[in-house]
């Protein structure tokens, strides 16, 4: 049977079952379940079976999700540390840097994280930031060179990193925020000043094709920072800069937006004013 949005009623059923029995798992359960619910529609759209959708959804959010970010045991010691440091910034600071340790992507920012940000933010008047698929980058504020004062509201489709990002904001004493949003359902309002999308195009491409793109074209932010990781998870480059760098190029200028570009050891960056 067809609801009123055209899906079939049982399809939106069965993926939605299969959505549940995915997130049942204590190392899964943190995640949007809207995800989960899109990814087993596309599988059993592809004429899998229920069995089959369970494996490939599981193996998805594997690779969208899971595979970047610490286990829970890792993210309850650093809510400890932030918490025990209290509104000492030193404290934090030791603390945030530790916790840039633990995910994937900031971890391999960390050698060159000051210039980055001073890329995208340095000199440019920047004073509210949407961050969005963030991860643990809102620990960076310190790093960031933004003003006390700035406003930093952060997104991420997994909720595992929220505790210690919004204990973090309480220690430091930022106008912050952190919600658990899925992105490819739509994006967080607000007329920030700039929107970050850090190495999160390809994951959300991987979703869905033009959906990283069109994250792009839609932040309600004046300039959007965009960056590509340059070396894969393994540490090889494959090519990656040529790649993502070429392809949004082209996208930028189709799109009729000014740019400006910087490549780092393992990420290369746009700032895309829009
Ligand atoms: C490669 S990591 C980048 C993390 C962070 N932006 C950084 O560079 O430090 C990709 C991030 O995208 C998030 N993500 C994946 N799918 C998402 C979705 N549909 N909506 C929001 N975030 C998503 C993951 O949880 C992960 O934190």
């Amino acid at each position: 049977m067809k609801g009123p949005g055209g899906h079939d009623e049982r399809a939106s059923d069965a993926a939605a079952g299969i959505a549940e029995s995915v997130l049942k798992s204590s190392t899964r359960k943190h995640l949007a379940g809207s995800l989960a619910e899109r990814l087993a529609r596309q599988e059993l759209s592809k004429g899998r079976s229920p069995r089959e959708a369970v494996k490939q959804v599981k193996g998805r959010l594997h690779q969208l999700v899971l595979s970047f970010e610490p286990g829970p045991r890792a993210i309850a010691d650093l809510s400890s540390k932030l918490a025990a440091a209290g509104h000492d910034r030193a404290l934090i600071k030791e603390a945030a840097l530790s916790g840039l340790e633990l995910h994937s992507s900031t971890r391999e920012r960390l050698p060159y994280m000051e210039e980055f940000f001073g890329f995208i933010f340095g000199g440019r008047g920047f004073s509210s930031v949407l961050d969005l698929a963030c991860g643990l980058n809102p620990l960076a504020f310190p790093w960031m060179g933004l003003p006390e004062d700035a406003v930093y509201d952060a997104a991420d489709v997994s909720d595992l990193c929220g505790s210690a990002i919004r204990s973090f904001f309480d220690g430091w004493g930022i106008d912050g925020s952190f919600i658990r949003a899925d992105l490819a359902e739509g994006l967080p309002g607000g007329g920030h000043d700039v929107a970050l999308m850090m190495k999160a195009l390809p994951t959300l491409e991987r979703i869905e094709k033009g959906l990283g793109f069109g994250c792009v074209r839609d932040a309600d932010a004046g300039h959007v920072a965009v960056s590509f990781p340059t070396a894969s998870l393994g540490g090889r480059r494959k090519g990656m800069e040529t790649f993502y760098g070429e392809g949004f190029e082209e996208y930028a200028r189709a799109s009729g937006w000014s740019y400006e570009k910087m490549a780092f050891s393992s990420e290369l960056v746009f700032l895309v004013r829009k």
